[in-house]
């Protein structure tokens, strides 16, 4: 099994706009939707240019955190399961939300939002 390492450097791409489609499909897409004092988030990898969901090449975790906080974590199996994931999250506007992503072959891909 060929792993890319889970310690190595965090891709993030500043501008989706001027993107590759190499960094389009490991970049997570962060959808927020303010509900009262709840935020439910979505996460996709995937969002625009569809990731590889297979046995050899997949996603194989997300990871949200919190002004710096872990406050979820997702470990996926390839086809089985879609890069998308939800979660409600209880923080106060003006927080930052950063998902981390994890492809087996190509590394750490992250994202931020302003909550
Ligand atoms: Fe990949």
């Amino acid at each position: 099994m060929s792993d890319a390492p889970i310690l190595g450097p965090v891709n993030h791409v500043v501008d989706l706009s001027t993107a590759s489609d190499f960094e389009k499909k490991h970049t997570p897409h962060i959808e927020v939707d303010r509900k009262g004092d709840k935020t439910i988030a979505t996460v996709t990898v995937g969002f625009e240019v569809v990731h590889p969901n297979q046995p050899d090449h997949y996603i194989a975790w997300i990871e949200l955190y919190v002004d710096g906080a872990g406050i979820a974590r997702f470990d996926l199996s390839p086809v089985a399961t879609d890069p998308t994931v939800s979660v409600i999250i209880s923080a106060d506007a003006g927080s930052m939300l950063r998902a981390i992503a994890h492809c087996n072959l190509h590394g750490l891909w992250a994202a931020e939002v302003v909550l």
